[in-house]
């Protein structure tokens, strides 16, 4: 006879969110805060995924202070972890009619250069329309042994 029950491991997907002024205070804050969640989560401080993470946070939190800003509005940031498989980083701002747009910046350019680093580190990234106004910006990481892991972890 052939048994309908599965025993797949249940999914734990941990999450923490938390709104920050548009500064760049809130920005710095929004970074610290989200390291200290992963150290958590046992994603220890100074671990790849940490700093790699930490500086998407520091990345996409500076473009919504900077660029998604809207007077007196605050933007959030979202983690959500599943151990061993996937980080995901959501910064969210009220700016719906700007979206970010990856450059191609001259050598002398100070700027531009923050989503080329999202592209280069994150495993996959995107950009949500929010609900009822603004934008989301995800980036996510994948944590399990595929090759784009793999390259994020530093293993040829
Ligand atoms: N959250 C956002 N809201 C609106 N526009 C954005 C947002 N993030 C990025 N952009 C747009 O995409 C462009 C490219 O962003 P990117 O982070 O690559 O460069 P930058 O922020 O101009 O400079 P740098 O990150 O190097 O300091 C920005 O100049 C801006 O026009
Ligand atoms: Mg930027």
């Amino acid at each position: 006879m052939t048994s309908l029950v599965t025993h797949e491991p249940a999914l734990t997907v941990r999450v923490f969110t938390q709104r920050f002024s548009s500064t760049l205070r809130g920005a710095r804050l929004a970074c610290r805060l989200a390291l200290h969640q992963l150290d958590r989560w046992r994603l220890p401080y100074g671990s790849e995924t940490s700093d790699v993470a930490g500086l998407l946070v520091a990345e996409l939190a500076a473009n919504a202070v900077t660029h998604g800003r809207v007077p007196g509005r605050d933007f959030e940031l979202t983690l959500a972890y599943t151990p061993g498989l996937l980080l995901r980083i959501d910064v969210s701002d009220t700016r719906g009619e700007r979206r970010p747009a990856p450059g191609v910046p001259g050598l002398l350019d100070e700027g531009g250069r923050g989503l080329l680093l999202v592209e280069a580190l994150a495993t996959r990234w995107a950009v949500l329309d929010r609900v009822p106004v603004g934008k989301t910006v995800r980036a996510e990481l994948d944590l399990g042994p595929g090759p784009r892991s793999r390259r994020i972890a530093g293993v040829p």
